[in-house]
């Protein structure tokens, strides 16, 4: 079964409609109230899939997708700035994306991260499209 379709909330809410514009810019994906402080939720945007997490009224947004085997970050579990991956607890850092715990056995890359804006309720994040 695709799990994409029983994913929380409106997943894909931006307005995107080409990913050939050379010019990264802010694109609102969600509301905040979507992502109350503690709290993590799955966005995509064209092709892209994003983990926001709301850390004590801080947003952040990163890729949702693990660097050690795609997994999704989203599934796993949020305790304060730091997610843990649901298939081999990589931990990674929300604010900038760097590895704080590698699964056993290996070396994984970093994820990459987003600037987050929240303005009249919104959140946006800067995308290259
Ligand atoms: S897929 Fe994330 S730690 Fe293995």
């Amino acid at each position: 079964m695709d799990r994409d379709l029983f994913a929380i909330g409106p997943v894909d809410s931006c307005s995107v409609k080409s990913r050939f514009s050379a010019l990264p810019k802010f694109e609102v994906i969600g509301n905040a109230g979507e992502v109350p402080a503690g709290k993590k939720k799955r966005y995509r945007c064209g092709l892209a899939d994003f983990l926001v997490a709301n850390v004590d009224g801080v947003y952040y947004a990163m890729s949702n997708t693990c660097s050690h085997a795609n997994e999704l970050l989203s599934d796993g579990m949020l305790v304060g700035r730091q997610v843990v991956c649901p298939a081999h607890y990589a931990v990674f850092d929300v604010a900038n994306g760097q590895v704080v715990r590698h699964p056993e056995g290996a070396n994984i890359a970093p994820i990459k991260t987003y600037k987050v804006k929240v303005e009249d309720g919104r959140i946006s994040i800067e995308i290259e499209n």
